[in-house]
């Protein structure tokens, strides 16, 4: 996957969230112990965003970090958009059997390069794993910065890149032989569970994601990482 550029990475990125959407959840409440539940409580936090605000929620799949926002703001507007409609179908359906309210007001079909949505409307964006899955980094944040009203908070969470450190060995053998195989196992799909430790390793230091978000105009940039350094949430003003 790694030699796929542009389009053709983008095709395969949407057409492997297609064939995992129905284990991805499962799969990321093992893969992170369930401490991604926590996360996105953090995320939404720090989004700060207003008792009757709008969020939205970018590269979306199945709408955890939307429906995070109304538990916290029952009052909000949230938004959910992907590119990848099996995982917002995946998300609607367990609403209908498992939690019977659907809390996220609309869910739309939305490439990250190119919003649908008017300039400076949203009072938050946040993301979940979507930017490592970008082609194209700049051009999704200069988008997020457009919709965002001014004063609002763009928060993202995504694995990062760790360095070296003694617990190498073990972030190695997680990264490359429990997710691949869990991912075999639940899923059937071992290339989508190599292509997340590929990218994880292959993606920016978290210090260097938070200079492409002042890079993309936002101020107030900052960073917080999780999980022996190999997730963080970064965060950023307009
Ligand atoms: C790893 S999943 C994350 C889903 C969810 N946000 C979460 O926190 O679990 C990444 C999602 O980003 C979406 N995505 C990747 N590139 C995108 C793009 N250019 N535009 C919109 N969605 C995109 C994929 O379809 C996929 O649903």
């Amino acid at each position: 996957m790694t030699q796929l550029d542009g389009p053709a990475r983008a095709s395969y990125v949407q057409a492997m969230f297609t064939r995992i959407a129905p284990r991805y959840d499962l799969m990321n409440r093992l893969m992170t112990g369930g401490q991604d539940l926590r996360w996105r409580r953090d995320v939404i936090r720090q989004a700060d965003l207003p008792d009757t605000g709008h969020l939205l929620d970018l590269g979306a799949g199945t709408g955890d970090l939307a429906r995070e926002a109304v538990r916290q703001h029952p009052g909000v507007e949230a938004v959910a958009a992907d590119f990848t409609l099996e995982m917002m179908r995946v998300g609607r359906q367990r609403v209908r059997e498992q939690e019977k309210i659907e809390v996220v007001q609309s869910w739309t079909a939305a490439d990250a390069l190119h919003l649908p949505f008017v300039d400076e409307y949203f009072d938050a964006v946040v993301s979940g794993y979507l930017l490592r899955n970008v082609i194209d980094l700049h051009t999704s944040l200069t988008e997020q910065w457009r919709v965002l009203k001014p004063g609002g908070w763009l928060v993202a969470l995504d694995t990062t890149r760790p360095r070296r450190s003694l617990l190498t060995p073990f972030i190695n053998f997680h990264l490359h032989k429990i997710i691949p195989w869990l991912g075999g196992l639940l899923t059937g799909q071992v290339d989508a569970y190599t292509y997340l430790p590929e990218t994880t390793e292959n993606f920016l230091y978290a210090e260097q994601l938070a200079s492409r978000f002042i890079a993309a105009g936002f101020k107030q940039v900052g960073f917080r990482r999780y999980m022996f350094g190999t997730m963080a949430i970064h965060w950023g003003r307009k």
